[in-house]
């Protein structure tokens, strides 16, 4: 069986998760600010704030960028939905760009036809580790600011920035099938301080000096401390890791025909799946091939606005203004998440481009 995610857990890491254990405290400290550090420094940034999950960070970055209510914010039309969800909770109002078919990234010219004078934040997401085009979107952003979900980017580059470290803000995700794990975790990423002091504050229920002295309503999102220790065991090996997705990606990317292939010259990413595009028509074909060869995929992501979570939304708070995202459509039939990850090797990627050739010229009978 080959598995969508299997993280690989060490002796080292069990050894790092028991002896917090062991110690008796449990609750965020030194080893969060140590893991804070390692990750601020391997990502060239000043500073970095450990939280629950990637979805905690996202909700921290919006309060620390006071996106309040009717602002609007401009998401990329496919992405796994937490940025959504956060910029719902924040009570923005939601403004979807379409995405760059040929990246998987949110269309800086589709963003710059969505701004108005009411545009108070873009969110970007590396879609599989790929990053957006970083270059145009500031010179259309104007001085907006840009919240980077690096979620599922960490290890790769842009311009010779590591991910996510291109918008004001950025945000990772330790979630049990990334990069690096902690089981479920996730961090806040950036070189502005007055954003860091608030970040800290928000996650730790707006308290700030005094115990039981609440300066903001923040809520807990605090990175429990054998999280951290599992974070930081699993964070000496990032080369490996690194080097280990890459050979894949290569191994996948020199065995696919061009059409099937999304592009990204335009950086060097690490990647968190294989995203494979086919024709429309052929795609339950081959995930059923796939399915038969055990070989677990997902279909990443759903277009947000065809999320039935939206379907009771007003205008008011999801902005569609009859847009089209034909884009995203296209993207939507086409696109296969392949597994890529530590526990699959050469000759499983081999295996993987077989059956997908296969099942869509007709050799496997399904
Ligand atoms: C693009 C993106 N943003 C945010 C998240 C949320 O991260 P978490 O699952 O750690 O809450 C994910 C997780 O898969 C993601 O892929």
């Amino acid at each position: 069986m080959i598995r969508f995610g299997d993280p690989v857990i060490t002796d080292r890491d069990l050894e790092a998760v028991t002896s917090v254990l062991r110690s008796g405290w449990l609750s965020m400290n030194k080893i969060t600010k140590q893991f804070e550090e390692e990750v601020a420094d391997f990502l060239g940034v000043r500073y970095t704030v450990a939280a629950s999950s990637g979805s905690s960070a996202l909700d921290i970055a919006f309060q620390v960028l006071e996106i309040q209510s009717g602002d609007e914010v401009i998401l990329p039309a496919i992405t796994y939905f937490a940025p959504v969800a956060s910029a719902a909770r924040a009570k923005a109002k939601i403004v979807l760009a379409d995405i760059d078919q040929t990246t998987g990234t949110i269309d800086p010219e589709d963003v710059k036809r969505k701004i108005t004078s009411n545009t108070r934040l873009i969110v970007t997401v590396d879609y599989a580790g790929i990053s957006a085009n970083y270059e145009r979107l500031r010179e259309i952003s104007r001085g907006i600011p840009i919240l980077e979900d690096g979620a599922e980017a960490l290890g790769g580059t842009y311009c010779n920035k590591r991910l996510p470290t291109l918008g004001d803000v950025g945000i990772l995700s330790f979630h049990s099938i990334k990069q690096v794990t902690c089981g479920e975790g996730g961090m806040v990423v950036t070189n502005n301080s007055r954003f860091v002091d608030h970040a800290r504050v928000v996650r730790n229920q707006g308290e700030l000096g005094e115990k039981y002295h609440h300066i903001r309503i923040g809520n807990n999102y605090r990175m429990p401390e054998y999280v951290a220790a599992l974070g930081r065991s699993q964070f000496a090996r990032i080369k490996v890791k690194i080097y280990h997705r890459k050979m894949l990606e290569q191994t996948y990317s020199s065995l696919l025909p061009a059409t099937m292939k999304l592009s990204y010259r335009h950086c060097d990413p690490c990647l968190f799946f294989y995203p494979v595009l086919v024709q429309s028509e052929c795609r339950d074909k081959v995930v059923q091939a796939l399915n038969k060869m055990n070989i677990e995929t997902r279909l990443a992501f759903k277009p947000v606005y065809l999320q039935p979570a939206f379907r009771s939304y007003s205008s008011q708070n999801l902005s569609l203004d009859g847009s089209k995202f034909p884009g995203a459509d296209s993207f939507w039939s086409r696109i296969i998440a392949l597994p890529l990850h530590e526990r699959i090797m050469k000759k499983d990627v081999e295996v993987i481009v077989e059956t997908i050739m296969s099942a869509i010229s007709g050799e496997v009978k399904i």
